[in-house]
């Protein structure tokens, strides 16, 4: 699978972990996030992101901040990402599980290297149910009309 990161300032520090994780589970990662730690706005690294995954050059993107929750609220506004803000592993097995989720956020003010690599290796080892949970996911989808 391809992985798409986009972190802002305050996600600095957890890119590199998760990269790891990520390619060690055999997945390709793209970089679309800062490497500095001059203050940047995360709806820009969350907006390039999503957009890779909607035009199909990633299947899923991790997005993270100083506390995920930036980065989550802008990316739920783009049609098409469903993005869970994540902080503990069940969480992040069910956003794939039972949402489908295609976007994880973290914070990297909120949660340890190593939490943030189980998270990750969670949501990436985890494959949507289907089944009862697709209609509520049509009705999410349905949500994005209005
Ligand atoms: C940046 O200081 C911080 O606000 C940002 O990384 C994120 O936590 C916002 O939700």
């Amino acid at each position: 699978m391809k992985y798409v990161i986009g972190n802002d300032h305050g996600g600095i520090d957890l890119y590199q972990p998760v990269k790891e994780v990520l390619e060690n589970l055999g997945h390709e990662v793209i970089h679309v996030g800062t490497d500095s730690r001059e203050s940047v706005d995360y709806s820009d690294y969350a907006s390039l992101a999503c957009e890779k995954v909607l035009n199909g050059k990633a299947d899923f993107a991790i997005l993270i901040c100083g506390t995920g929750l930036g980065m989550s609220m802008s990316a739920n506004k783009i049609d098409g990402i469903r993005a869970a803000a994540v902080s503990e592993c069940y969480s992040a097995k069910m956003s794939r599980a039972h949402n489908n989720a295609n976007c994880l956020c973290i914070g990297a003010r909120v949660i340890g290297n190593e939490t943030a690599k189980m998270i990750v290796s969670e949501f990436a080892s985890t494959e949507f149910e289907a089944g009862r949970h697709q209609r509520r996911i049509d009705k999410i989808t349905e949500l994005e009309k209005r």
